[in-house]
């Protein structure tokens, strides 16, 4: 049994085909890349995986589970988690807060939270204790205090990933986490996403335009093309894939 499996999935928007008979299979532990050109369809696969749109045709399995009947609130605490492709995290309260939001946002009900019921308490100090783990393995421990608004782009995006991470997932979607990230902000994510994978055994899709930067953190990689997956394989067999050179060559056209 595949870990995540879409087969033959279609969603369509109007008359844009944004997915197209898409098929993709991720294996647990594996570090996956997902590749294409500005509106490809990349992010909406994702929107898919989590239940953000129903699929229109095909399914989606999740070890095992089909997921397409369930709705996003049903789908996060199977073990899903993402991050979005522009920031959405609460800019006038710390980096730390950001986080622990997460770790109430996965154990409490509103009212538990609104009269601070015993267990809020207890657990307040541990989701504390956890978020600043998660942002200290994120490089960002320093920073913990600070309004996330204020923080550098890159730390930004490294605080979306630890407010990710809290809601424990098995499965990772990292929608375009380098933007608007210089050389060096890159090659630091770049090795916290394998990191992420291969120390805390979480699986990862990481959603790229640009595909030189994720080709050597990724096992595989997959890349879309007008909805449709154009290629698949090893970083090296899709660098110097025709079809997706082709692909990459017409956008800049
Ligand atoms: N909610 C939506 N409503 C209408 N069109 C959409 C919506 N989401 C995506 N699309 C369209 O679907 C296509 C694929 O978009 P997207 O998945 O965002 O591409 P990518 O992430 O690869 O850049 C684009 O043509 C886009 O305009
Ligand atoms: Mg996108």
């Amino acid at each position: 049994m595949a870990f995540l499996e879409l087969l033959n999935v279609d969603k369509s928007f109007g008359g844009v085909k944004a997915v197209h008979n898409f098929t993709l299979t991720v294996q647990e532990g594996e570090l996956a890349g997902l590749i294409g050109p500005n509106g490809a369809g990349k992010t909406t696969v994702f929107n898919l995986i989590t239940g953000l749109y129903p699929v229109d045709n095909g399914q989606i399995f999740f070890q095992g589970e089909d997921l397409s009947p369930l709705k996003p609130y049903e789908i996060i605490p199977r073990g899903i988690a993402r991050t979005f492709q522009n920031l959405r995290l609460f800019a006038r309260v710390s980096a730390l807060e950001n986080v622990i939001t997460a770790y109430r946002k996965c154990q409490y009900s509103f009212l538990e939270a609104l009269f601070h019921a015993g267990r809020w308490k207890l657990s307040e100090a541990e989701a504390r204790k956890r978020a600043l783990e998660l942002l200290d393995f994120m490089g960002l421990a320093d920073k913990a205090l600070q309004a996330a608004g204020t923080l550098p782009y890159g730390h930004q995006r490294r605080v979306e990933i630890a407010r990710a991470l809290a809601l424990e997932p098995k499965l990772l979607l990292l929608d375009e986490p380098a933007a608007g990230m210089n050389p060096e902000e890159i090659e630091d994510l770049n090795m916290l996403i394998k990191r992420i994978c291969t120390n805390l055994g979480i699986t990862i899709i990481v959603i790229e335009h640009h595909m030189e930067l994720v080709m050597e953190i990724c096992d595989c990689v997959a890349c879309m093309n007008f909805g449709a997956k154009i290629a698949e394989g090893t970083p090296d067999e899709i660098q110097s894939h025709p079809e997706v050179l082709a692909a990459y060559l017409g956008e800049e056209a």
